[in-house]
């Protein structure tokens, strides 16, 4: 096992910006799979689930992991919200690193994304409902995948960091 932090988390929960400070006070640097994937392809998320659909995206998630595991250590790494729902990335996970799942609740996660247009998973009629239903189907699946849960809803980046260095130590 390689000795990377994974961060794993519904949309919204804040695995981008819990990965940044970790990342400034860890000095380790940060990698975004999103972020990998839309570099690789030349195109944003959305740009790839209208051209290519869900499924194409998935499978570029798992290559993502494939990659990363055979290229790097001791970074941060935030995965995209849908990553862990496929069963094979699950051990592809575990070799990569210790995996953080950041737990949120629901209307935390619909008042931060609202107005957000670049998730395409929520741009439907009831994004609450989406939220709903997804963070029910997914929670059980993230909380299998973790070495540690950390709840993130009403606390402050200083606590959600101070638990994750805290798990690091043990
Ligand atoms: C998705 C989450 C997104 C992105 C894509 C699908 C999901 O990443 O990978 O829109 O299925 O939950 P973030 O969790 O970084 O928003």
């Amino acid at each position: 096992m390689k000795d990377n932090i994974i961060l794993i988390g519904f949309m919204g929960c804040g695995k981008t910006s819990v990965g940044i400070r970790l990342s400034y006070q860890m000095k380790r640097p940060m990698i975004d799979t999103d972020k990998w994937i839309e570099q690789k392809q030349k195109m944003s998320v959305s740009g790839i689930f209208e051209e290519f659909g869900e499924e194409a995206f998935r499978r570029m998630e798992t290559e993502c992991l494939r990659r990363l595991i055979s290229s790097v250590d001791h970074q941060i790494i935030s995965v995209g919200g849908g990553l862990p729902v496929r069963e094979e990335n699950h051990k592809l996970l575990r070799e990569l690193g210790r995996v953080f799942y950041l737990k949120v609740k629901p209307e935390t996660v619909y008042d931060r994304l609202k107005n957000d247009t670049t998730r395409p998973l929520l741009q439907v009629d009831d994004p609450k409902e989406r939220i709903r239903n997804l963070l029910d189907q997914r929670g059980p699946v993230y909380e299998a995948c973790a070495d540690v849960v950390v709840d993130v809803s009403d606390r402050s980046f200083d606590e959600i960091i101070g638990q994750i260095m805290m798990n690091l130590d043990q």
